[in-house]
């Protein structure tokens, strides 16, 4: 039996969709070299930081580049993303996002954000949630991708809570196996057919409570499973 002290958010998928964001921003880059990139890619796309995500993209276009070339791939996606997000309104955080959050930290609850993204600063600030979060840790402070668990470790550093008390919410099934990883429970924001290895599965946080969160705290706790391995 542990205490629940601590809920830690990935942010894409979570508490916002900006999937269709990066989405549009990489079908113009792939548009512009030459070729097609469908929504099904995308979906390879969720959870997986800038740089690996324009190196699948190029690799499914059959494309090399230098090194350079690739920043300055990366950078241009980045502007036509940024000027999309920079327009984002409270009106676009998921349905119950923001009333779960606010329930965790009036049950005392901390808060934490945990995203492969470098752009969540703006995100969480368009949509006027910015607050609610104690610590959000980023792309900006990480440099291992999920499945590994640096970000999510990080997290429960700044926010003074031992991993084991800590539980995630992601949408991705590498965020899933990052949270496990890293010896936390994980409730996993989608499908079940899907994220099979979650503690939990909702549709959304909509279908999240504080009932549901404390009955995670009579299951155990599963730290590193051999088939959820760091790649
Ligand atoms: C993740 C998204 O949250 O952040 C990925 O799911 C994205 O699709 C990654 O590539 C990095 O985002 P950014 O904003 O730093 O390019
Ligand atoms: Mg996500």
């Amino acid at each position: 039996m542990t205490t629940i002290q601590a809920c830690i958010f990935d942010l894409d998928g979570v508490i916002v969709d900006t999937a269709v964001y990066h989405y549009r921003a990489w079908k113009r880059l792939a548009d512009e070299l030459g070729f097609d990139l469908t929504e099904e890619d995308n979906e390879k796309l969720k959870g997986v930081s800038r740089m690996a995500s324009l190196d699948l993209i190029l690799q499914w276009g059959g494309i090399a580049k230098t090194d350079a070339e690739k920043e300055e791939l990366a950078a241009r996606k980045n502007a036509w993303y940024v000027d999309m997000i920079s327009k984002m309104t409270p009106g676009e955080l998921l349905p119950g996002a923001k009333e779960f959050v606010e329930s965790c930290r009036q049950a005392g609850i901390k808060t934490a954000l945990g995203s492969a993204s470098k752009n969540s600063g703006t995100i969480l600030e368009k949509v006027g949630i910015d607050h609610l979060f104690d610590v959000v840790i980023d792309g900006n402070k990480v440099s291992k991708p999920k499945p590994d668990p640096e970000v999510f470790l990080k997290g429960a550093e700044a926010l003074h809570i031992v991993p084991g008390n800590c539980v995630v919410f992601e949408d991705a099934i590498a965020g899933i196996a990052a949270a496990h990883n890293g010896g936390m429970k994980a409730v996993g924001i989608g499908s079940p057919e899907v994220l099979t290895r979650a503690d939990l599965v909702v549709s959304g946080l909509d279908k999240m409570n504080l009932d549901k969160l404390r009955e995670l705290e009579t299951k155990p706790v599963i730290a590193g499973r051999n088939d959820e391995a760091i790649s």
